[in-house]
């Protein structure tokens, strides 16, 4: 007997009815269309906490009607920051805001999800409309860390090298998070492995110089993030998918490539990973990145075919057409939005009318 999980594998190329409005099912979760909010840091937290901003931010895009609203990356500790207000999910009194927080973008028909985070030796920044750039030593700033000393770029701090006892504390925070996000009523979990954050420099041989078990061969590289998901997997409920979002390539002469997010691919399906969130680049900060519409689309579709695991494409997804074209080509099982729901939160109403799709508009708001 085929299982749930095998069935919603299905390539949808071969599904005729696989189209931007058709449900999907990943494990227990069915999400009503294939339509997902990016995350997005919106640094509106004091103490990591959930900020009214949060609730009508994140409120309103699930009223807009997308399937699946992504709480932006969210750390595991203090430490993991990448500025001094981002969410954070590192004590248990972030757990009832995160709660009412899932709870009402549940109650508009959205599945809440939320993005674990760490932001390894990028920790420590000025907000994007405060420069963005690395605190100096009166303006609070905490010693950040990474596989290796190596800092991301000048004026950076040189991130302390994770030891055998760091790396085991790191994958208990993200077990704990995860344990506080179940708590806390999210349907899906997604790991930030993307970015050059912490889990992604693991991975990079460009920022991972380790000779130890964690460094060299892609083995060895892959070694945190397949730990860190074994581990996250037993505090989830079976019926709970686990996401991981990576950055396909560095863009960089020498770094993490397609190829190895196949391999990488294959392994994370073996260890309960239901759904790759294929992004790229923001290892390094002189990569060669060629953007234009749907430029990461192909690194979705060649990791879905190739290490036969349900993917997302984003990145420059635009209009209801190009999203629709992206499914129904079986080119990912889903999109995320970004800047576009920034735009316009109810581009999935939008879209629908565009596609000519009936997609019902929250009740309060239809016309008598
Ligand atoms: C304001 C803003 C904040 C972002 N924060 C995050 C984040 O928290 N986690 C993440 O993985 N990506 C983050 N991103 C990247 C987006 O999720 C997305 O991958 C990227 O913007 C490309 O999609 P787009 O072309 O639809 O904007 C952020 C992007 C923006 C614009």
């Amino acid at each position: 007997m085929t299982s749930k999980l095998e069935e919603s594998k299905k390539q949808p190329g071969e599904d005729v009815n696989a189209h931007l409005f058709s449900e999907l099912q990943i494990r227990g979760v069915k999400l009503r269309n294939r339509i997902a909010v990016s995350p997005m840091c919106q640094y509106s937290s004091v103490y990591g906490a959930v900020s009214d901003w949060h609730l009508v931010h994140l409120g309103s895009r699930a009223v807009g009607g997308a399937g699946l609203v992504m709480v932006e990356a969210t750390a595991v500790e203090p430490r993991g920051r990448i500025t001094t207000y981002d969410l954070g999910i590192w004590d248990d009194k972030h757990i009832d805001p995160l709660k009412a927080l899932a709870g009402f973008i549940a109650d508009q028909g959205a599945a809440p999800a939320i993005q674990l985070a760490h932001a390894g030796r990028k920790a420590c920044t000025a907000r994007p409309w405060e420069g963005g750039k690395p605190l100096g030593r009166q303006e609070g700033r905490w010693q950040p860390i990474g596989p290796s000393a190596l800092a991301f770029d000048k004026g950076y701090q040189v991130p302390a090298a994770a030891t055998d006892d760091d790396i085991l504390n790191i994958v208990e925070l993200f077990r704990v998070a995860t344990k506080r996000a179940v708590s806390a009523d999210f349907k899906l979990i997604e790991l930030h492995s993307a970015h050059g954050y912490l889990l992604h420099s693991f991975l990079s041989p460009l920022s991972n110089t380790r000779t130890d078990k964690y460094g060299g061969s892609l083995d060895n590289r892959m070694r945190l993030l397949l730990q860190i998901v074994s581990t996250v997997r037993k505090e989830m409920p079976d019926d709970m998918p686990l996401l991981v979002r990576i950055s396909a390539t560095d863009w960089a002469e020498g770094g993490w490539d397609l190829e190895q997010s196949i391999q990488l691919g294959k392994r994370l399906a073996r260890a309960g990973v239901d759904l790759i969130d294929c992004s790229s680049g923001g290892l390094v900060p002189d990569a060669k990145v060629e953007v234009s519409p749907g430029y990461q689309v192909p690194f979705s579709d060649a990791i879905r075919r190739e290490a036969a695991v349900m993917t997302a494409a984003v990145g420059m997804i635009k209009s209801a057409p190009q999203a629709d074209e992206i499914i129904k080509n079986g080119q990912a099982d889903l999109v995320l939005l970004a800047r576009e729901m920034l735009r316009d939160p109810y581009w999935a109403l939008h879209a629908a009318e565009t596609l000519g799709h009936k997609l019902p508009s929250p009740p309060q708001y239809v016309q008598v």
